[in-house]
Parts: structure tokens; sequence; C-alpha cells
């Protein structure tokens, strides 16, 4: 499954990642600032991301801890997630998502 991610810095990432891990899991090697904290228990926020606006539809909803933990996170907007809480498989082939920055 094909994740697209853009780093703070601007820069583009086509990266191949594994179904049925966590979309936190598949980040965090790469270095650009998914720290994953609390090992995807919907918890830290360390995993915050923003999701393209024409893919939100197509996510599950966050459920009442995601939703809860993004209250407290910083730079939150409409396509605000949890890379924790969001699941690879053929569903979000081409997903398009950021790092968050002020
Ligand atoms: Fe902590 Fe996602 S890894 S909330």
């Amino acid at each position: 499954t094909r994740l697209i991610v853009t780093a703070r810095d601007g820069s583009r990432h086509d990266v191949e990642a594994q179904d049925g891990l966590s979309v936190m899991e598949v980040l965090r090697p790469l270095g650009i600032g998914i720290a994953g904290e609390c090992e995807g228990s919907a918890a830290c926020a360390s995993c915050h991301v923003w999701v393209d606006a024409a893919w939100l539809a197509r996510l599950p909803e966050p459920e009442d801890a995601e939703a809860d933990m993004l209250d407290c996170a910083f730079n939150t907007r409409a396509g605000s997630r949890l890379s924790c809480q969001l699941r690879v498989g053929p569903e979000l082939d081409g997903l398009e998502l950021a790092m968050p920055h002020a």
C-alpha cells in the first residue's frame, strides 16, 4: 500500500507501507518527526498527522480516545488524525498526509 507523505520541510516521500501496521509504525522509521511515544495507545499525540482533505471522508471516524487526544495536540486542523489509529490496508492506497507545522 502506497502512502504519500509531505515532511515539514516540504519534501515528499513515497512510502511502501506494509498492510496491517499502523500508519505511525510506517512513518516513525522515516525520521520525519513521528515519535509514537505511547506506542499507539492514543495517549500522546506525538503521531499527529494532517490527512489530505480529499481522503478524510474515506477514513473511519476517530474513536473517543483519539478525538480527546487531538483536542490536546498542537496545530490541529480539519484533517488532523493520530496516525497510530489508522491501519494500513488496500483501502488506504494513495493516502496523502502531511506532518503538522505552525
Ligand atoms: Fe501516541 Fe499515537 S503513538 S497517540
